[in-house]
């Protein structure tokens, strides 16, 4: 099957062309002020997207993410046969393949998503056709080796390139497999429960550190039997999947750098509302609690198994604690880290990371480009393999920002920027649109100038 050619793996080479970055200018602000409803969470899209296109009917979402990376994982499921409907009322309908795939025509184009090219490994690998997944030029540089394992337990055969995309899937029926996820990731996690799920056998994990479990919940949404002893969780296999109709959360992580730039403000006042509340994404309002910031509950409910709450948010006067992040607690807040990092100079006391060496293998190398960017503001910081040290009580001035092409990146410095003496530009804002096209005009809206 023909696919794209690809570089040997090189970090170094990871960016846009001139032609495709954009630069965005930010001024610093005096207050952060508003009430804002975020765009649904890319996390869940994710999942609703893929087991929507294999359940049986149609499944009707509402406030599905505006990120490009769930519209890379829609349209591989349009590819695998599923029917993706637009409505004019930004509902997205979808209708499954009752659990049997098309032979793609051609290799399913995961974009910039890890996501998307893990968790759909699991999910196709149970079908007998031949997959090739590629993605973008960041993609290609991530670890792949980590789904190909236990998939190939379970009896698929999977060929990559030096443990990097572009990934050929053979697929065909599956058993099922006790595995221990050796490192926490909840990509890796629900590679197995999809496979699981149409593997023959009852298929069992346990993980090290509790992950994200966006898929459990959806899993159980769609209809499928789930259950849970003590860290054991196991998943019985040729399982099928029925419609739903269902509002996808807004998005914590997006929510994140608002919060952020919340506390940098002593009379900040932020509404969100809406919002994704689940516990295993949630650390980081214990995070924003911890640094000294007031949260509200103004309401919250269940919806598919996901909490769903209104917040109010301000800031700490005398300005945001500082704390040190590690342990398990880095592994619940791993897309945060870039923006807490970037807001540690404005803190009393400083921000440190450890135990965050998957930063290292995200959309870029996000420790490095943190620590680079932090120093191009003026920050003193000190880079660890495995995170960083940001000392409090530090003044910023605008600058030159790299995004790297990292989504992350671009919105977690636009958030520093806001207390710089000076703007800053960031290069490559583009990237934001991975998750949060709206960032930009929503941070514009919230902050007072
Ligand atoms: C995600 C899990 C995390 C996270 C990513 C989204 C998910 O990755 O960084 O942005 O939706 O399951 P890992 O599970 O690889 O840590």
């Amino acid at each position: 099957m023909p696919v794209r050619s690809f570089d040997a793996p090189d970090r170094a080479s990871i960016g846009y062309t001139r032609e495709r970055m954009s630069t965005q200018t930010i001024r610093p602000a005096r207050s952060f002020q508003g009430s804002v409803t975020l765009p649904g969470d890319k996390s869940i899209s994710h999942r609703y997207a893929m087991l929507a296109g294999l359940a049986e009917g149609t499944t009707r979402l509402s406030n599905f993410s505006t990120g490009a990376d769930p519209h890379s994982s829609l349209a591989c499921m349009e590819a695998l046969g599923a029917k993706v409907v637009h409505k004019a009322d930004k509902t997205i309908e979808i209708t499954g393949t009752a659990g049997a795939f098309n032979q793609p025509a051609k290799p399913l184009d995961c974009g910039n998503s890890g996501s998307t090219m893990r968790m759909l490994s699991g999910l196709v690998a149970p079908h007998t056709h031949v997959f090739t997944l590629i993605g973008d030029h960041s993609l290609t540089l991530r670890p792949m080796e980590r789904i190909r394992k236990p998939l190939l337990k379970m009896g698929a055969k999977l060929d990559l390139v030096d443990g990097h995309a572009p990934i050929t899937i053979y697929g065909g029926p599956l058993t099922a497999i006790n595995f221990d996820t050796p490192i926490p990731s909840a990509q890796v996690k629900t590679a197995v429960l999809f496979a699981g799920l149409q593997a023959q056998g009852t298929t069992s994990l346990t993980e090290s550190v509790r992950t994200r479990d966006h898929s459990e919940h959806a899993l159980r949404a769609f209809g499928a039997t789930l259950l849970r002893d003590g860290d054991k969780l196991s998943i019985p296999g040729g399982q099928k999947l029925n419609a739903i109709n269902a509002t996808v959360p807004g998005d914590l992580s997006s929510a994140a750098f608002f919060l952020c730039a919340a506390l940098l403000f002593p009379d900040s006042n932020l509404v969100l509302d809406a919002v994704g509340m689940n516990p295993t994404r949630a650390s980081l309002l214990d995070i924003i609690t911890a640094l000294g910031g007031g949260i509200k509950v103004l309401h919250v409910e269940e919806q598919h198994g996901e909490l769903v709450g209104t917040i109010q948010v301000n800031a700490p006067s005398g300005g945001p604690k500082g704390m040190e992040i590690s342990g398990a607690l880095s592994a619940q807040v791993i897309d945060e880290l870039p923006v807490l990092a970037a807001i540690g100079p404005y803190t009393r006391e400083g921000i440190t990371i450890r135990d965050a060496k998957e930063l290292r293998v995200k959309e870029s190398d996000r420790i490095a480009l943190v620590v680079k960017n932090l120093r191009a503001m003026g920050a003193e910081v000190t880079e660890f393999e495995d995170g960083l040290a940001v000392p409090g009580g530090q003044e910023l001035h605008g600058a030159q920002i790299d995004s790297g092409t990292d989504h992350r990146i671009a919105m977690a410095f636009s958030v520093a920027a806001l207390r710089a003496s000076g703007d800053t530009e960031i290069h490559g804002a583009e990237a934001a649109a991975i998750s949060f096209p709206e960032f930009f005009t929503l941070l514009d809206m919230l902050c007072q100038r």
